[in-house]
């Protein structure tokens, strides 16, 4: 029997794990419910079948899991509402970014399952990197969790010291890839294309070298090398590249993310 999920805070990210839970079929609809103070906002998932509230207690009460997806700030007044609710039969997972399993258990003053995730947003499309780590879990619990999430996209273990560097890494790095698919267009559009075609050309050029490296496994370097002709035009723009710091850069970006979540 499939366990009912609770999804706290319906916004983007809790919508978007729960339309993606729908189409993976991981759970039926009548399996799922999902809260936030405006409901109206989640009629386009009741449409489909999923059970809507804006009551916490009694989602958290019917269900078997929860996932809390509410902004950072707003986590500790949720907590304090639903601890009551919550036992050591019901698997917990936040996918708050910056809140710690410890200052989790402080609010809720008791031991079950504790996980946290750090998706991305491509989750609404169920191709998520989903970084999880937890404590006090089984096994079963364990890989219940990362199944649910395999469902979503791909799945990681870390450890909870690695969340914020997961944040950048992960998250944010959907805002950099982006960005390079961007610059791409740009460049395509200024050697002919419309932009409609350059964003093609450039998304999918993208999509498709990353399947390379998850597929094959290979190192980047490896596959740079198939395209990268002795006098060829690939070396000569690669290298023009790295002369105006492209690598450096994105290093440089990283770390001045990670800087700052660290710092904040
Ligand atoms: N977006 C991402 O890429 C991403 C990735 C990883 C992690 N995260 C984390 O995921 C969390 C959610 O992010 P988001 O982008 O989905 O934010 P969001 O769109 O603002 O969603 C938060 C939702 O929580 C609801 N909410 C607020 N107070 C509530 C309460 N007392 N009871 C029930 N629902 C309540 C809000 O709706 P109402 O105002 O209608 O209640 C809102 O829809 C954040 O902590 C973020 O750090 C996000």
């Amino acid at each position: 029997m499939s366990k009912h999920i609770a999804i706290i805070g319906g916004g983007n990210l809790g919508s978007a794990i729960a339309e993606g839970l729908l189409k993976s079929k991981f759970n039926k609809p009548s399996e799922i419910t999902i809260t936030r103070r405006n409901t109206v906002a989640l009629n386009f998932l009741k449409e489909k079948g999923i059970l809507i509230t804006d009551d916490n207690n009694e989602a958290v009460q019917k269900s078997d899991v929860v996932i809390l997806a509410v902004k950072p700030f707003q986590v500790a007044d949720v907590l304090t509402e639903i601890k009551n609710k919550l036992d050591s039969s019901k698997i917990f997972i936040s996918v708050v970014t910056g809140v710690t399993i410890s200052e989790i258990e402080n609010i809720i003053q008791q031991k079950l399952p504790l996980f946290r995730a750090m998706p991305n947003t491509a989750i609404a499309i169920q191709q998520s990197m989903t970084c999880i780590c937890s404590k006090d879990a089984t096994t079963k619990e364990v890989d219940y969790v990362n199944d649910l999430f395999d469902k979503l996209g791909s799945v990681v273990t870390i450890d909870e010291k690695l969340m914020e560097a997961a944040t950048i890494l992960g998250a944010c790095g959907i805002a950099y890839a982006l960005r390079f698919i961007r610059a791409n267009i740009q460049g395509g559009i200024e050697i002919g294309f419309d932009a409609a075609t350059a964003s093609l050309i450039a998304a999918q050029t993208v999509k498709g070298s990353a399947e390379l490296l998850i597929q094959t496994g290979r190192h980047p370097e490896q596959e740079i090398d198939k395209v990268t002709t002795p006098k060829g035009c690939t070396i000569a723009g690669l290298n023009e590249m790295e002369h105006r710091g492209f690598s450096s850069s994105l290093i440089r970006g990283v770390v001045a993310s990670y800087k700052k979540i660290a710092k904040d």
